[in-house]
């Protein structure tokens, strides 16, 4: 695997490389990552990844100073998953002066993630469009279990007539149910005993719709209720609708359940298709 920090150089090594697949990261890659990886080497003739933990996408009192760094660990993962390059600059690298042209998106970046991380998707659409205009890749991954963040940088890539395929892979669990995350890392020992439990709210939840129930703010209600009194703090469960993450105008479309919660420092995120 070869390794760039530089983008005149990472430009000069991705000339003549047939079609290339893209897997934006910012480390401390697990399992989830390895099977974007992997996904990637069927849609293409090189596949790239990058590592860049992205402070325009931080708040201020988030976790952008300690968010866990892992190189050298994640290369080795990188390369034993058939990555051809890896592109990991530095801040300086990608940001030589200070970034004021950004990308906006529009009322989606408000809702659920955005109301409580204001900016965020701000700074991930314009991290990753930049990523794109350097690396001009033919298919990106990301990853579903950062639901919104998928459908907003597809409706950017659509909206903005980028050349670029979009695919969502499929969010990589641990046996007890729990979506993998570099967040998972900062949970105590107890508190990775209780995390499960989140995504069995949301199973719980699923569940319930495909039965017939249909009175979802009960459901919400409930589900964010059943965390909070086992030590999460929770800052939504919303059954949404797929196309457009907006409250259901039906229960006959294809429906989304997604949830944030504090346990201990993490914020855990996750979400299930119905
Ligand atoms: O999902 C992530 O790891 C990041 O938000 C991304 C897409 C790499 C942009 O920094």
């Amino acid at each position: 695997m070869q390794i760039y920090s530089s983008i005149p150089e990472l430009r000069a090594a991705l000339k003549n490389r047939g079609r290339i697949v893209f897997v934006p990261t910012m480390g401390n890659l697990h399992a989830g990552h390895i099977s974007l990886m992997k996904e990637a080497r069927a849609h293409g003739d090189t596949v790239v990844a990058s590592i860049f933990v992205n402070p325009l996408q931080f708040g201020p009192s988030e976790d952008f100073n300690s968010y866990p760094r892992t190189f050298d660990a994640d290369c080795q993962k990188l390369e034993a998953a058939g990555v051809d390059i890896l592109f990991a600059p530095t801040v300086k690298d990608l940001y030589p002066e200070p970034q004021e042209y950004v990308v906006d998106p529009p009322a989606i970046q408000n809702l659920l993630e955005g109301e409580f991380r204001p900016g965020h998707f701000q700074g991930v659409a314009t991290v990753v469009l930049k990523l794109f205009n350097i690396v001009q890749p033919a298919v990106a991954l990301f990853g579903k279990k950062d639901y919104q963040q998928l459908m907003v940088l597809r409706n950017m890539t659509r909206q903005l007539a980028l050349p670029i395929e979009i695919v969502g892979g499929e969010t990589v669990r641990a046996e007890d149910g729990l979506a993998l995350s570099s967040r998972n890392g900062y949970l105590s020992p107890d508190e990775r005993a209780e995390a499960p439990r989140l995504h069995r709210v949301l199973t719980r939840i699923r569940d319930a719709v495909l039965q017939g129930e249909r009175d979802f703010a009960k459901l919400e209600k409930e589900a964010a209720a059943e965390l909070d009194s086992h030590g999460w703090q929770t800052d939504y469960v919303a059954i949404r609708q797929q196309a457009d993450l907006q409250p259901p105008q039906s229960a006959d479309i294809p429906l989304v359940i997604l949830a944030a919660s504090r346990l201990g420092k993490p914020r855990l995120i996750d979400n299930l298709e119905i």
